[in-house]
């Protein structure tokens, strides 16, 4: 038999950032004042925080280095042209909008874009690219594969658009109504599930014959491309770096928020092949964002971020690190025998709190109720992706009742160490033992808009 060999990360730590431990009494209490919403908790008061990957990451000493050396011109910044290069070289667009996050390239993209009424197909929705689409007049329509709903399945494209459901969408309102489809790589929330680069070249041929563009959200694109050499034939003699550039040559743009794959802490940017419809958002970004050369970024923001998109491709090791680590965690609570998203996805491990809770309703909010609880058990900081993400429907003023009613537990990149999940593991374990003495929440505030990130809730009293 061969002998295990172990592999480790391709990194050594150089500044270590001290974090506290509490006790199970100030969680309660700290839990309690952020009305059961882990967006409202401080830092302070969290021992291991997977809220999110987004602009979490370490950066490496060649990009705190870089930070030295950015120029900080309000026009024509070399930094600027640094990041052009980059994202020509990384991703193979010609035409850079920086942004402040990629939020603001969302923002930029669906005013150019979208006239009211229009229908924007894409594989799952994402929280604010939804609400820049249906801001801008637009309504989105999921078009995702089925296997991507059901946690359990094992299908290893679960980001995969399924071409049946979009053609009918083209059918029904003509492609004249569809001035893109969103097309979102290593899918956030249906579990950081990927895209096959078979599906990629289909979806994009689909859209050439109707002449409908295709935009991708290309944030988690290279996590994308591991999966894609990993698991589909004919790609796992190809560089990651080659990848990556084969899946953006089958889009005419891209929004990305830099705040992933790319290790930085702040940024973004919309990518464009056309100069018209990059000129048409150079227009709004000079209102909304900043002038065309730093957009929402300073110009030490955009030399660390230029610095971080090479440093991301530079080697396979680092994305075969980031996500080994994630698998890691998820392998600990599959062999525990806990409920979460298989396959695991690229950024984080989903809890099925549906599975989990079976006692709790979804307008019980199960996913926020088990947020609260782990962070009350070990400090450990995870996000609500169900129910209360999804929103209101606008229309008809009712929850949308998403099929995934999820925890995530996202992982920054190059931050905690094997230890830190295996008490990770170790709490969520403990917690699901004692799953039965979880109840359900309540709203005490709800906000008109993207309710996750500011809701307040609290216990129902039994
Ligand atoms: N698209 C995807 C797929 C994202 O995951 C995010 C952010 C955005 C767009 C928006 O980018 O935050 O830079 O404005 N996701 C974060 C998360 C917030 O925690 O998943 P942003």
């Amino acid at each position: 038999m061969e002998k295990r060999r172990s592999w480790a990360e391709p990194f050594r730590i150089k500044v270590v950032e001290p974090i506290r431990m509490t006790t199970a009494e100030e969680r309660e209490r700290a839990i309690a004042e952020a009305g059961y919403n882990s967006f409202l908790l401080r830092s302070e008061d969290v021992y291991i925080d997977l809220l999110t990957d987004s602009g979490t990451s370490a950066m490496s000493d060649h990009q705190w280095a870089a930070l030295m050396v950015g120029d900080e011109a309000y026009a024509g910044s070399r930094s600027f042209y640094r990041l052009v290069e980059a994202v020509e070289e990384v991703y193979g667009y010609q035409e850079l909008v920086p942004t402040h996050q990629g939020r603001g390239a969302e923002h930029i993209l669906s005013q150019i874009l979208i006239e009211p009424g229009d229908v924007i197909p894409g594989n799952m929705y994402f929280t604010t690219t939804r609400f820049h689409q249906e801001y801008a007049g637009g309504r989105f329509v999921d078009v995702i594969v089925d296997e991507a709903h059901d946690p359990s399945s094992l299908y290893p494209f679960k980001g995969n658009f399924d071409l049946d459901k979009l053609q009918a969408v083209i059918d029904e309102h003509g492609a004249a109504r569809i001035p893109y489809i969103s097309f979102e790589t290593n899918v956030n929330m249906a579990g950081g599930q990927p895209a096959s680069m078979a599906n990629l070249r289909a979806t994009y041929e689909l859209c050439r014959q109707h002449d409908i563009l295709m935009i991708l959200d290309a944030t988690r694109a290279l996590e994308n491309a591991y999966y894609i050499q990993q698991r589909e034939e004919g790609y796992a003699d190809r560089s990651i770096a080659e990848i990556l550039r084969e899946i953006c040559s089958y889009s005419d743009g891209a929004t990305v928020s830099s705040k992933k794959d790319n290790l930085v802490n702040i940024g973004g940017f919309l990518a464009l092949r056309d100069l018209d419809l990059a000129t048409r958002a150079r227009n709004l970004l000079v209102a909304f964002e900043g002038l065309q050369t730093y957009g929402g970024m300073s110009g030490r923001d955009m030399e660390a971020l230029a610095t971080g998109i090479r440093e991301m491709v530079s080697t396979d090791d680092h994305v075969r690190a980031r996500v080994g680590q994630v698998e890691y965690l998820g392998d600990l609570l599959i062999e525990a025998g806990i409920p979460v998203v298989r396959p695991i996805g690229g950024h984080g491990v989903f809890l099925d709190a549906r599975a989990i809770l079976p006692h709790l309703t979804q307008d019980l909010f199960p996913a926020q109720a088990l947020t609260a609880a782990l962070y009350v058990d070990g400090g450990v900081r995870g996000m609500e992706r169900g129910i209360v993400s999804a929103g209101r429907d606008h229309e008809t003023g009712e929850h949308h009742y998403p099929k995934l009613e999820l925890v995530r537990l996202a992982i920054p990149r190059r931050v905690y160490t094997q230890a830190h999940m295996d008490v990770v593991a170790e709490s969520i374990i403990t917690v699901h033992e004692q799953r039965d003495r979880i109840g359900g929440l309540r709203f005490t505030y709800e906000p008109d808009e993207l309710r996750f990130f500011q809701a307040r809730f609290e216990p129902i009293p039994t």
